[in-house]
């Protein structure tokens, strides 16, 4: 996997966390390359950087004063490991998509996959814009989207495209508008007679992912089971749902995506629960739940990968006691029975349809 590049004759070592096999995967994109060098010799103060999935700008921009819009747990481990490991500043301002910001004279972002999440970053600059205010987006050509630019245009009187180069593209926009009707940065969804809110960027936003009704359809819990850990909770529907049938159970909600858990604690508001932003279980104890749910992750923004998932199964038959249950639904092209194999005493298929499959997994 390429790790090294060199900017301005200086070197930087850049590695992705969580560490993947996938040789043709690297810390950095030639989107991210391309608004660096636009924006490298701009004298701008209060830069705000989002999406910075693994550092790249905050270790080639460090010796400039940035603020560090942050989605997930792991992209603030990623960040540190790559300041650490090119000995630089490890001191990083971090705010969440939900702060506000203060005043914002240039931002820099890595358009994310949902369009609704880089609507919100827009919402956000522009309401911290002064009229200077300039935005460099950076995307790859193969995700442009007529809907960005639409977006875009609802924020910004001007709108420039750059030439592509290494199949890369900048969207520049300045002149913040000066009339703008904010959106509601969050959806409403109705389910099994609640309304669900959820974030802009949460998995699934018009509906209850298909997978998960399947899952909550079939999903049965034993009353001695109580301590429970929603894995992957996203807007945290599963863990909802469960301790409406079982109000007994205690459970814990994790995910890596802070709006995720920010859109579970809306969800879950008035019910014995606690909320986790985390990428792993390190921080749980060994043996500490009963059960564990989960509809796990198989992409990461425009990658399909399963290691994630498979590192997470490793951390469930950790935190489950010894008589502990995995309950999860997954995509049937997965195949994740013979992983789930290797690590559980026993895996059974519990129901299946064309598309799903429900696992259960005793520890
Ligand atoms: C398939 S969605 C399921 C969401 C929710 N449980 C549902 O059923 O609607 C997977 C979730 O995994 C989260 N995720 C991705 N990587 C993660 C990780 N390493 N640790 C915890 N959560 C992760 C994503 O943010 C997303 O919310």
């Amino acid at each position: 996997m390429e790790s090294t590049l060199t900017i301005n004759n200086q070197k930087y070592q850049l590695e992705r966390y969580p560490k993947t096999d996938d040789k043709t995967l690297k810390a950095w994109s030639n989107a991210e390359l391309m608004v660096l060098e636009y924006v490298v010799k701009k004298e701008a103060k209060n830069i705000h950087l989002f999406n910075d999935r693994f550092g790249f700008w905050n270790c080639t921009l460090n010796t400039k004063k940035v603020t560090t819009i942050w989605n997930y747990a792991s992209q603030k481990k990623a960040i540190n490991h790559n300041q650490k490991l090119n000995n630089l500043n490890t001191d990083v301002i971090y705010k969440t998509p939900l702060d506000s910001l203060g005043k914002v004279e240039l931002a820099l972002i890595k358009i994310p996959k949902s369009l609704e999440l880089f609507e919100l970053f827009l919402q956000q600059v522009h309401k911290a814009s002064i009229s200077s205010t300039e935005v460099v987006c950076g995307f790859m050509t193969k995700y442009f989207s007529p809907s960005l630019l639409k977006i875009a245009s609802s924020y910004f009187e001007v709108s420039e495209q750059s030439k592509a180069w290494k199949k890369a593209r900048l969207l520049i926009l300045k002149k913040p508008k000066e009339k703008v009707n904010y959106k509601i940065i969050s959806n409403k969804i109705n389910y099994n007679e609640t309304v669900f809110n959820q974030y802009f960027g949460v998995f699934s936003s018009g509906q209850i992912d298909i997978g998960t009704q399947f899952f909550l359809q079939h999903m049965k819990v034993f009353s001695k089971e109580l301590k429970v850990l929603d894995l992957a909770c996203g807007n945290g529907v599963i863990a909802h749902e469960l301790v409406n049938k079982y109000p007994s159970a205690e459970v814990t909600l994790i995910d890596d995506f802070n709006l995720a858990i920010a859109s579970s604690k809306l969800n879950l508001k008035n019910k014995k629960a606690t909320f986790i932003c985390d990428n792993n279980l390190n921080n749980l104890e060994d043996g500490c739940f009963d059960l564990v749910v989960s509809n796990p992750p198989f992409h990461f923004e425009h990658e399909n990968n399963i290691e994630i998932a498979l590192d997470l199964f490793k951390g469930v038959k950790r935190v489950l006691n010894g008589n502990g249950r995995f309950l999860l639904v997954a995509n049937k092209h997965l195949n994740y029975k013979t992983h789930l194999g290797f690590l559980f005493n026993k895996v059974t298929v519990i129901e299946e349809n064309l598309k799903f499959v429900i696992y259960e997994c005793i520890s």
